[in-house]
């Protein structure tokens, strides 16, 4: 079972309204949304997204279709959605990022460094390029880039290094193949630390789901789409979704953004956001000791000015 991270702060912050229109952006096992859908009225409209066909089509099941409308696309077409579905302005709109319990814990799937299984890692399986495609036929370049990057992973040129020298004779195609290559390419002494693969991993899953940049892509779109005082609340699993979702609250909390020495205002910019807590809510050690899913987790609230 996927165990949904900070429900009730996520829920009791997003709802301002009972018979409002919702946006959840990321299904997965659907936790938070039967939360909201115990909060609000049946006159309440919800939008549920997520590219993982393969889930929404279980979930799908147990929710009145006639209040939740499931879209099984990336959040980042948010605006062409609403677009379509003809609404113009929603209560608000929630997104728990990253991969759900249902993925990981699916082996097939390839996202999980603990089983075997074909390198894949694609939320949505219909997309071409997979994680294989990534080790067997991006540069070494590349590979060193997007492991510094996303995994911020300090033996990124070893492990780039040992994964072109092992392709050049048969490509790498299991998960355990790449967890073997990569424990050969670091120090024993990081062997020993957190699971060497884990920073690899997370940064092959970003680049093949181009997850950062569809959070970029969708968050000036959920400002647009709020109507005053509708709330914005994300939950991220790692700094570079919160420092990204956290950059662009404060950015957008701000009236004016010209530089600091400027005498008079010259930009115009105004202010779209209000933060509504100061700092992140983070997880009770009780919910970290449940579901070690949480620890890293934090939720940035919003309210649209
Ligand atoms: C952490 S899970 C959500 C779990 C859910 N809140 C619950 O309580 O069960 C994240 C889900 O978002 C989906 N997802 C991630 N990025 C997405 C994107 N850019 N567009 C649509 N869905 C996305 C994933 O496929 C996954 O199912």
């Amino acid at each position: 079972m996927h165990k949904p991270v900070l429900l009730e702060p996520t829920i009791s912050h997003l709802v301002t309204d009972t018979k409002g229109i919702y946006v959840d952006l990321t299904l997965g096992g659907g936790g938070h949304l039967r939360a909201l859908m115990e909060k609000l009225d049946s006159e309440a409209r919800v939008i549920a997204f997520d590219k993982d066909w393969e889930i929404m089509r279980e979930i799908q099941q147990e929710f009145d279709t006639s209040t939740v409308k499931f879209i099984n696309t990336d959040f980042k077409f948010l605006t062409e959605v609403l677009k379509r579905e003809k609404i113009d302005k929603v209560t608000g709109i929630m997104a728990d990022l990253g991969v759900s319990s249902f993925q990981l814990d699916e082996a097939e799937r390839g996202f999980s460094f603990h089983e075997e299984a074909l390198l894949d890692m694609r939320m949505n399986r219909n997309q071409p390029i997979s994680a294989w495609h990534v080790i067997n036929n991006y540069s070494e370049e590349e590979i060193i880039h997007l492991l510094f990057v996303y995994g911020e992973e300090k033996y990124a040129r070893q492990i780039a290094r040992k994964i072109v020298n092992q392709r050049i004779d048969n490509p790498i195609d299991t998960t355990m193949q790449l967890v073997e290559i990569i424990k050969e390419a670091v120090p024993a002494s990081y062997r020993r630390e957190k699971h060497p693969a884990r920073k690899t991993f997370q940064a092959i899953r970003i680049a093949v789901n181009d997850e950062l940049q569809a959070i970029e892509l969708m968050l000036p779109q959920a400002v647009e789409a709020l109507k005053p005082n509708g709330r914005l609340c994300v939950i991220t699993f790692h700094s570079l979704e919160d420092r990204i979702v956290k950059k662009f609250i404060q950015e957008n909390s701000r009236d004016c953004v010209c530089p600091p020495d400027y005498p008079i205002c010259t930009c115009g910019h105004t202010a779209k956001l209000r933060p509504v807590t100061k700092k992140p809510i983070v997880p009770l050690s009780e919910e970290c000791e449940e579901n070690p899913r949480a620890r890293s987790a934090k939720l940035r609230v919003a309210s649209r000015v």
